[in-house]
């Protein structure tokens, strides 16, 4: 009984130690949004200022020598390219910021209205500018369906984009793996749709990867089963998952999967408006 308590205490702590951290960081995500917006403001004020002086420097081609002419022209080049490299990175730090605010805005359980087709959409394309980032000249083709006229729904925003954050990155992992071992023809694809189905809400997320064998498919909720190598997955995803969307939600989660082909998730939860 005292083990037990004293698990519960430790457990108690370390929630207490997230939601400090979940404040924390969006604490900072706030603070740096602001010298970022500098960044970007400055680089495009910057940009316009280029443009004036290339201007000049044309007008004025003729009192170059041609040896300068060249020099002042790759500069000037650089200089542009340098420009839009700073406000396109700009932006994307901007982007994840605004994704770290929108996963900390709500407490841990809390039940909000939300466009779920715009959370699922905001959290496939989170995973798949991760995955390009880290994985350098693969892509995805990504193909999404968002029924419209879809009302907000109450969901824990903060819970439900982790099972798709989990899902999509399994996804994406699964794709990128085949593609190293696939031929010229295999063009990773990831199928996303969020719809109506009486009064349920489904989300569906399915990609032409590896698919998963017989073994995988028993196991796949067991809390640490991994088929990734160390250091790229915990095998707590799928179980995560799960419990997001059938305990906290009270929906339930079907996958269909072939071996070679591909995998298909879906999610369907009560709509509670
Ligand atoms: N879309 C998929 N296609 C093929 N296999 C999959 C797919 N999704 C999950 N799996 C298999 O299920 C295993 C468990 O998935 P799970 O998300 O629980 O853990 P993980 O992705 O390995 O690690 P993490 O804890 O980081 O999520 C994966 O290692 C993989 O073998
Ligand atoms: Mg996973």
């Amino acid at each position: 009984m005292d083990k037990q308590l004293e698990t519960l205490k430790e457990q108690l702590r370390q929630q207490e130690k997230m939601a400090s951290l979940g404040m924390l960081s969006a604490g900072i995500a706030h603070e740096i949004q602001n010298p970022l917006n500098f960044v970007i403001n400055f680089s495009k004020i910057s940009d316009k200022l280029l443009n004036d002086l290339t201007e000049i420097v044309e007008d004025n081609i003729d009192k170059f020598s041609d040896d300068d002419r060249h020099e002042v022209d790759d500069i000037m080049a650089d200089l542009k390219e340098n420009m839009a490299k700073i406000a396109e990175h700009g932006e994307r730090a901007i982007n994840i910021i605004q994704d770290i605010l929108m996963a900390s805005r709500g407490k841990e359980n809390e039940f909000l209205p939300t466009d779920v087709g715009k959370l699922v959409k905001e959290y496939v394309w989170l995973a798949y500018h991760a995955l390009r980032a880290a994985r350098k000249g693969f892509n995805i083709s990504i193909h999404e369906h968002y029924q419209e006229d879809i009302p907000k729904i109450l969901v824990i925003p903060q819970d439900l984009s982790r099972a798709v954050l989990n899902i999509v990155n399994n996804a994406c992992y699964t794709v990128w793996h085949k593609s190293l071992t696939a031929g010229d023809d295999y063009t990773p694809e990831l199928d996303v749709s969020v719809s109506m189905d009486g009064g349920d809400i489904v989300i569906r997320i399915a990609d032409n990867g590896e698919g998963m064998s017989d073994e995988v498919k028993q196991r796949l909720f067991e809390n640490f089963f991994t088929t990734k190598p160390i250091g790229q997955g915990t095998g707590l995803g799928m179980g995560i998952t799960r419990d997001i969307i059938e305990n906290k939600h009270a929906g339930s989660l079907k996958f269909l999967s072939t071996l070679g082909q591909g995998t298909t998730f879906t999610f369907t939860i009560p709509v509670r408006t």
